[in-house]
């Protein structure tokens, strides 16, 4: 078999074969594949797509490139979710702790911030002494006796994922359906849990502009995850404005922390009580609207926030810090970002409010950067709130003064104004199963 055949048959649109795609995916992972080969090979999948078969092979192909946790130790339903990614996006903190209280385990394996997005690890090291790398071992002992941990990924997971991930960020291949599904599937189903659910988002701040692309997205990954042999749920979101008021790693914790204790956004507890109802749900807790019966509870009599106290304690983190958020790391500069207008906000450009929180230190450029955990952006208005110009729209944090300046110049007309109050948009677009 020749890379150049593969090449050439995609290209002009043909179906490629189960050994076609695993010889590309064995190839290009152990270096018989030259780069400007897997990027032409990656060009044409992005110009010509890959069917549902073609996508669940290269699925299957990258879930075998490495190591498979094994979480048949812990007893139950184990269940995951994973968010397509978004701006202010903390759902694991507060979704996590609430099946955990409920009594389904959660084993999560979560990644870093990259780009505009923040991750759930970068959040949790806001919190003094939290360790996010666990053994294998330790992640199951926690689970066992707590019924959560989450922690970085651990061994080997789909390294073909990472290195196809990394040619795709630099040579425009990214945004395909196949491609990305095959590649959030193929870290999931290679995370060890029995069942997933997906937070597809839709909107500026998302990887899919539109509901209907993520539409699109959530069938895949929902088809590879059957095909696997998992069940799985995804979860459609709105990703046009920042979710909650909170950008950053400590401040999204601290948003965390006051859904979990009964406060927060609407928006934020609207999207959690759904996700962690349908983790229920697949978790074997009975009908999705008792299930979402059962979140709701757990966050109003403050059992998830005691699970979420659990495993911080456990994953040696200062509790204290959770009982009392003034305790987190703080910015020591904070600017108003003003209205550039007078109106209604009828659009808060999420990615935006994103790329300025990592200009700000929230964020990182390249996978080696540190990030402060300080910084970020609380906003003082949303969607459909109506301001003044020159009024605050929201709060810059950083620990270095001299990043606000690119930070502002990057949220020029990120917000847009108009005359009459724009129409109610539902956070939660749609459900797939
Ligand atoms: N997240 C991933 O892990 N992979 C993609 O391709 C896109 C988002």
């Amino acid at each position: 078999m020749f890379i150049l055949d593969l090449i050439l048959k995609k290209r002009n649109g043909m179906k490629l074969n189960w050994d076609e795609i695993e010889y590309f995916v064995r190839g290009y992972t152990n270096g018989d594949i030259e780069d400007y080969q897997a990027a032409a090979f990656l060009m044409a999948v992005f110009f010509q797509g890959m069917d549902a078969d073609e996508t669940l092979c290269l699925t299957e192909a990258m879930l075998n490139s490495g190591d498979i946790v094994d979480l048949s130790e812990i007893p139950g339903i184990k269940t995951d979710k994973h968010s397509t990614g978004g701006v202010g996006d903390k759902t694991t903190l507060i979704v996590a702790p609430i099946v955990a209280s409920c009594g389904v385990p959660v084993a999560k394996m979560s990644g870093r911030g990259l780009g505009h997005t923040g991750g759930t690890i970068d959040k949790l090291e806001s919190i003094p002494g939290f360790q996010t790398s666990l053994t294998r071992e330790q992640l199951i002992s926690n689970v066992k006796e707590i019924g959560l941990a989450i922690a970085g990924q651990t061994g080997n997971l789909a390294p073909a994922d990472k290195k196809i991930y990394a040619l795709r960020d630099v040579t425009g291949t990214i945004e395909n359906i196949s491609l990305i599904a095959a590649s959030i599937m193929s870290k999931k189903l290679a995370s060890g849990s029995d069942a997933i659910v997906l937070d597809v988002k839709a909107g500026s701040g998302a990887f899919m502009k539109s509901k209907n692309e993520a539409e699109k997205l959530a069938k895949m990954m929902v088809e590879i995850s059957r095909g696997a042999g998992k069940k799985a749920v995804a979860v459609l979101t709105a990703m046009d404005s920042p979710l909650g008021m909170s950008i950053g790693n400590a401040l999204e914790v601290a948003e965390a922390v006051d859904i979990l204790k009964g406060h927060g956004p609407t928006d934020l507890k609207e999207i959690c009580i759904e996700l962690a109802a349908n983790m229920l749900m697949l978790g074997g807790k009975g009908s999705l609207d008792n299930c979402r019966k059962l979140s709701a509870k757990s966050l109003s009599d403050g059992t998830a926030f005691e699970k979420l106290l659990e495993m911080v304690k456990r994953q040696g983190g200062d509790p204290s810090v959770l009982e009392d958020t003034g305790k987190l790391p703080m910015a020591s500069v904070k600017v108003d970002y003003k209205a550039e207008r007078t109106g209604y906000i009828i659009q808060m450009n999420a990615e935006k409010f994103g790329m300025a929180s990592a200009a700000l230190g929230a964020g990182r450029k390249t996978i080696t950067d540190t990030v402060d955990p300080s910084a970020g952006i609380v906003l003082l208005k949303k969607y459909g709130d109506i301001v003044e110009k020159g009024e605050p729209i929201a709060i810059l944090h950083t620990s270095k003064k001299e990043k606000n300046s690119e930070a502002l110049e990057i949220l020029k007309g990120s917000v847009l104004t108009g005359e009459k109050p724009p129409p109610k948009v539902p956070i939660i677009l749609g459900r797939i199963e």
